[in-house]
């Protein structure tokens, strides 16, 4: 089977390779690909940044945003050939902590955790992949070729209700105004779910052109391209999705008063700025803020990606896909173009 591979920690060392079918140990159930989403933690790992191979092994499978459908599965599973379906990212580390424990190893204690085609397991990125059937999220079939999105709406979906989770701290907090930093694929869906939760979503973007003036205002949302006076616009929420460092330094304390910064956007190391720490602590503390950062996602949140998904409009959604990719023109998925939002590879066109 053709897989998409690097070695960890070299920079541009990504291949489309033939390499044996995947082995029973990675999971009962075999998968046949049909799509992969490309995001930024994936040109981190193709950078040489990030990621690591299996132990043992030197390259990794790369892939974490997938779609598929089961060929085969074990007896006693509720899976079915033909099933729709995507692959959950993290595994619980080995100890396991108490969250893995508990199945929320997206809040993983001790940072053993490992996740597929990032952290030393094999990704989604091959024509056939195989998996846990604890960790296979069966997609409503009507969802189609936009199950390529439930991955990132999840990482999404999580951080929405981490945020909410901690506004309970006040029996009264009901928030009106989310502002949302960066119009990728993450604030896009971020700002749909706030839509979807009745919010006053404003986006924030340095983008003049493409598609994504459009796709935030027929969202009903408000699309600027100057950082918004957040005096004036009091958001209860702010989620940060550039993980640009000057992009965060205005959103950390800049919440109404009992109000939220989510960081949610990954930002490489040494991005050194002066800041007035003083006059953070005076906001954080004077205005009750919290900052908090927000990654990956558990099967609660793959539930409530996939009823996101399911509410929003079809058409709005196939926007956010600017680029589907066959397999045989692989490299082109991995150029950066300026209209791009979500680049798929199509692993059944080739
Ligand atoms: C993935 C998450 C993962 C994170 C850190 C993101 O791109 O969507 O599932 O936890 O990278 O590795």
């Amino acid at each position: 089977m053709l897989a998409l591979t690097v070695l960890p920690g070299k920079p541009h060392s990504i291949n489309l390779e033939d390499m044996p079918l995947p082995p029973v140990g990675d999971g009962a159930v075999l998968v046949r690909a049909l799509a992969l989403g490309i995001c930024g933690t994936d040109r981190e790992i193709i950078a040489g940044d990030y990621g690591s191979a299996p132990p043992g092994e030197e390259r990794l499978i790369l892939g974490h945003e997938s779609l598929g459908r089961v060929e085969e599965t074990p007896d006693g599973c509720d899976l079915r050939p033909g099933d729709l379906v995507v692959g959950i990212v993290r595994r619980p580390d080995p100890v396991p902590c108490p969250s893995c424990a508990a199945g929320e190893w997206d809040m993983c204690r001790n940072g053993r955790y490992t996740e597929r085609g990032i952290k030393a397991r094999n990704g989604y990125g091959s024509e056939y992949f195989r998996i846990e059937p604890e960790f296979v999220v069966k997609l409503d079939p009507d969802l189609g070729a936009l199950g390529v999105l439930i991955e990132p709406t999840s990482v999404v979906a999580k951080a929405w209700e981490q945020c909410l989770r901690i506004g309970q701290r006040s029996a009264a907090w009901r928030p009106c105004t989310a502002l949302i930093t960066g119009a990728g694929p993450i604030g896009l869906l971020a700002a749909m779910i706030g839509v979807q939760q009745g919010l006053d979503v404003h986006v924030y973007d340095r983008n003049k052109g493409g598609a994504k003036p459009a796709l935030t205002r027929d969202l009903g949302a408000t699309y600027h391209t100057d950082f918004p006076d957040l005096d004036k616009l009091q958001p209860d929420v702010v989620m940060e999705c550039t993980g640009a460092a000057p992009v965060i330094a205005r959103t950390m304390g800049g919440a109404a008063a009992a109000g939220i910064v989510c960081l949610a956007g990954v930002s490489g190391a040494g991005h050194e700025m002066t800041s007035d720490i003083g006059g953070f602590n005076r906001a954080m503390v004077l205005d009750n803020q919290t900052v908090f950062g927000s990654v990956n996602a558990n099967h609660r949140h793959y539930a409530a990606a996939e009823r996101a998904l399911d509410r929003a409009d079809p058409a709005w959604l196939s926007r956010l896909i600017s680029r589907r990719v066959p397999l045989s023109r692989w490299t082109e998925a991995f150029e950066r173009r300026d209209d791009d939002i979500k680049v798929v590879l199509d692993f059944a066109a080739h």
